[in-house]
């Protein structure tokens, strides 16, 4: 496989708790990957780590060829990897338009404003005009002047997409992208996704949802107890050991799972 993302031997411990073990995963460009496992096996500690909120023990994350696993997050952002976050917290002072505003802000650095102020009108210009056209095709324009943390927790995971697309990433990492969302907008949800990746964006998901996951999943990735286990079509989960070990323990019968109900 020719690797857009490649992470090598990355390890991880919280205290005495070794949350991420010798874990090594490729990913090539146009994937739509799912990241599963029990909860707590180490999913969002491994999209942190990827994208450099958390640092890892050991271990190398290439991505397009250039090594970032000593980058900040920010420099990350900037070599076209985006993510959202479980729990979105929202700044309480600034509207869910400012918020998607300072987002694009972010990503393209303050030099901009400073050394370039006409090209960062025209910047701010295009910043303005992505951010209503995101926030329209995630069903935010009848919010856009509330104060982002008066948002729903779906609304807020909504919010959390746009942020993240406004960086225009390559790879998009997003972590349970529908836990909380109404089941109308989580087809809307889909939707963007297949269409973001039509357009030739790599999407690694963290998701709990198999619904989600058959229909939206080119592969899926498991963790284990901070362990890659699997990595499989989506209709190959139900039948894999390993797999139904993760999520129901040494006495899993396949009769009895929820992979399998699903
Ligand atoms: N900042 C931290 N400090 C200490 N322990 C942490 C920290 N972040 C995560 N952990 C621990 O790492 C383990 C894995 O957590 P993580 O959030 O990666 O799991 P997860 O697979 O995303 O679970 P879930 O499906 O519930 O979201 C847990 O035991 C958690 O308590
Ligand atoms: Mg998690």
């Amino acid at each position: 496989m020719n690797a857009f993302l490649e992470v090598r031997s990355v390890a991880k411990a919280f205290g005495g708790n070794q949350v991420l073990r010798d874990v090594s995963l490729q990913i090539a460009a146009g994937e739509i990957v799912g990241l599963l496992g029990p909860n707590g096996s180490g999913k969002s500690t491994l999209l942190n780590v990827i994208t450099g909120f958390t640092p890892a023990d050991a271990g190398e994350v290439e991505f397009d060829g250039t090594a970032i696993e000593r980058l900040d997050a920010h420099r990350i952002v900037r070599t076209g990897m985006a993510r959202t976050f479980q729990l979105p917290s929202m700044p309480s002072r600034m509207s869910v338009m400012e918020v998607a505003m300072a987002a694009s802000t972010a990503h393209h650095g303050v030099w901009d404003t400073w050394l370039f102020t006409r090209g960062a009108r025209q910047a701010e210009r295009e910043a303005r005009d992505r951010a209503e056209q995101l926030l329209a095709e995630l069903l935010l324009t009848p919010v856009r002047d509330l104060p982002a943390s008066a948002l729903s927790g779906g609304q807020k995971k909504l919010l959390g997409i746009v942020c993240a697309l406004m960086a225009r990433p390559r790879m998009l990492l997003l972590d349970e992208p529908t836990a909380g969302v109404h089941p109308n907008l989580r087809r809307d949800i889909v939707t963007a996704l297949q269409r973001l990746n039509a357009a030739g964006m790599t999407l690694v998901i963290v998701e709990h949802d198999m619904h989600f996951i058959r229909e939206v999943c080119t592969r899926c990735v498991v963790l284990d107890r901070g362990e890659i286990v699997a990595s499989c079509r989506p209709d190959a989960l139900a039948s894999n050991e390993r797999v139904l070990q993760a999520y129901l323990g040494a006495a899993a019968r396949p009769s009895t799972s929820a992979l399998e109900a699903a």
